[in-house]
């Protein structure tokens, strides 16, 4: 603490005797140098508050036990608080903020402003109140059970892993059916009470901050005034695109669930491999465009080598350094979760975790040697990346310069990772499969678009219907027909059986009742083209011109260039407007479609072939 008085006292000195600005002006300058010794002290405790937060909360997630959950709460409040108390203080003491001269220092002001004021800006009662709502819907989420199909009686079957099974593999029309309608009506109808109370209470703490509503709030994170516009903009480029595929999949869809379909044009929802039809690659094999070609599924390679978890991320981390980018330090291999243990229970969902004291970093991940869990490990590890790379910001910078690109560092790299020449190079695939013929891009490019094109609007509708609630366009009456209508319009689906405003099928999608934004999965998957296609250009291996070296099959390993390019953007965290680092990794300041269209233009061009001679118009009623 003595240290602080000292640099005051001579600060205060130094401004006196050698600058003599108007006396408002000094007033001022003294005003910010108190603001950046405030800011020294904040970043000093705030990172100690955080560490403590993430560790309770690292400690519950790896060992969910009373004991963990009610540390892990306390920390959570001790944080909440202090970050309210910060925000009092810096109203009080710097009132004219928004007119200081360093504009950094305006922006970390305004920044703490707003997470200071968040999750606490309710009385206390009241946010007790609003956390009571919150677990309860997230525990009717997570500990929701499912009577089975065969045997109405036995009623344990779990989301994890049971339900998703069976979404995944089943190619039972009845089962999948009773599946979809078990899970949406044993979830969402009973969380459905609980949504308008939770609609209004986010508001209210929206309204605080000074936000029109909790969907204004949500989007200042993206920092444009204009976003809105902007994403729909994005999706209507992209849309076209959407329809061939979505024909496309109907039209093979309809060889193995003929009667399923009718002259609307819709695809039932329970028939796309996924709980939420929100990706689509499970029902490859149904649509594989020519099933006598290679299809890169590399996961029995990766078990025939003795690939273990930790093997996976070997691999990863390994990828990451030929980049030139930081290996992960020692803490990360000794303290990560990398496989379920079977001694405890823990929170089964990959996540990469922060623990603010610049040193720990860690994944906590239930990995299985497939190849859809190598793409996961990239990701995370990306996550991790982004940590280290932006480790020297202060606290409150130390954030993805939007929640999309935090998003989009791991799966950009794993573009790489996945093309048939990368799993060549690392020996996943056999030397002799041939990769380069056209049927075989084909297939790639296939099973990549059931995957990115096919979450488009989805990642999207999510957020809008949202937006819609928090501003009032749509009443609690209407909760459900709205859902319907937008999953309608936008993914081109309906539902399997018959909906009434007795349900709420929304709440059946985890990120509702856990109330987490969403974009960020729509702008993830629309900027990594972007960082892929600029990254590909730089390690010379993308010719727009050439037809031997086409985006998808680019491969960046080793591109010391490409990596320098990508770190000097995730370096700057959120210190700037996301814009400016775009503009670092892409040499674009805009989110642009272009890069996605382009990656993705061979598939596009067979796709509309393809269904001129299947007769099948995209689009639906
Ligand atoms: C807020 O100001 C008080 C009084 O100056 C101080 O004791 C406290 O540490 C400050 N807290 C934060 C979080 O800035
Ligand atoms: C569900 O319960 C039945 C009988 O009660 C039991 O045989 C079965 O193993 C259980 N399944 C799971 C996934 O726990
Ligand atoms: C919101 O605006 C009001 C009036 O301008 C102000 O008093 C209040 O401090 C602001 N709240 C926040 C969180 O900025």
């Amino acid at each position: 603490m003595e240290w602080r008085v000292a640099a005051i006292i001579s600060l205060w000195l130094i401004a006196g005797a050698y600058s003599f600005p108007s006396v408002s002006d000094s007033f001022e300058n003294d005003l910010e140098s108190q603001a950046r010794l405030f800011l020294a002290e904040y970043d000093r405790q705030s990172s100690e508050k955080c560490f403590n937060a993430a560790n309770a909360n690292w400690n519950y997630a790896t060992d969910i036990r009373d004991e963990t959950e009610k540390i892990k709460l306390q920390k959570s409040l001790e944080n909440s608080k202090f970050q309210k108390e910060a925000w009092k203080n810096i109203t009080i003491q710097f009132k004219t903020r928004e007119n200081f001269q360093d504009p950094v220092l305006v922006r970390t002001l305004k920044k703490i402003a707003i997470i200071g004021t968040s999750a606490s800006a309710l009385p206390e009662e009241r946010l007790k109140e609003f956390k009571q709502l919150q677990n309860t819907m997230s525990k009717i989420y997570s500990t929701a059970k499912t009577c089975a199909y065969e045997d109405v009686t036995e009623c344990n079957l779990s989301l994890d892993p049971d339900l998703t099974k069976i979404m995944k593999e089943s190619r039972d029309e009845q089962q999948l059916r009773h599946a979809w309608k078990e899970w949406h009506d044993k979830v969402g109808v009973p969380i459905r009470q609980y949504y308008k109370p939770y609609v209004d209470f986010s508001n209210e703490i929206a309204k605080t901050n000074n936000f029109s509503d909790a969907g204004a709030f949500w989007l200042r994170e993206y920092e444009s005034e204009t976003f809105k516009e902007e994403i729909e903009q994005l999706w209507q480029t992209l849309k076209p695109f959407y329809q061939q595929m979505h024909a496309y999949v109907r039209a093979k869809l309809r060889d193995t669930y003929g009667d399923q379909f009718t002259e609307d044009g819709l695809i039932p929802a329970h028939l796309l491999g996924n709980m939420w039809a929100q990706s689509w690659e499970n029902i490859y094999s149904l649509v594989v465009p020519f099933p006598e070609k290679t299809s890169i599924d590399v996961t029995e390679q990766m078990k025939q080598q003795g690939y273990t978890p930790l093997k996976m991320f070997q691999v990863s981390d390994e990828f990451f350094t030929s980049l030139g980018l930081i290996p992960m330090p020692p803490e990360f291999w000794k303290e990560s979760l990398l496989e379920k243990p079977n001694d405890r229970e823990v929170v089964c969902h990959a996540s990469a975790w922060d623990f603010c004291n610049r040193k720990d970093f860690r994944i906590k991940q239930c990995t299985v040697v497939t190849t859809k869990d190598l793409i996961t490990v990239h990701h995370e590890m990306g996550h991790v990346q982004y940590y280290l790379q932006y480790k020297d910001q202060p606290l409150i910078f130390r954030r993805g310069a939007n929640p999309g690109f935090h998003e989009a560092v791991g799966d950009t790299l794993a573009l790489s990772v996945i093309t048939p020449k990368h799993l060549k190079e690392i020996g996943l695939l056999d030397d002799s499969t041939p990769i380069d013929d056209y049927e075989t891009s084909i297939n790639f490019l296939l099973s990549m678009a059931l995957e990115k094109i096919a979450f488009l609007p989805f990642g999207y509708l999510i957020d809008k219907y949202r937006w819609d609630i928090f501003d009032g366009t749509v009443e609690p009456s209407n909760y459900n027909a709205h859902w319907w209508k937008l999953r309608r319009e936008y993914q081109g689906i309906k539902p399997p059986v018959e909906r009434s405003e007795e349900n709420f099928d929304a709440g059946a999608k985890y990120h509702v009742p856990a109330d987490v934004e969403y974009l960020r999965y729509f702008v993830s998957k629309v900027i990594q083209f972007q960082f892929h296609r600029s990254l590909c250009l730089e390690a010379g291996q993308y010719d727009p011109e050439d037809p031997r070296k086409p985006l998808h099959n680019c491969d960046i390993y080793r591109s010391k260039a490409a990596g320098s390019k990508l770190a000097a953007g995730l370096a700057m965290g959120s210190s700037r407007p996301w814009p400016e680092a775009m503009k670092v990794m892409t040499g674009q300041d805009k989110m642009d479609a272009s890069a996605i269209r382009e990656y993705f233009k061979p598939l596009e061009d067979w796709l509309i072939l393809q269904n001129a001679k299947l007769a099948q118009p995209p689009g639906w009623q």
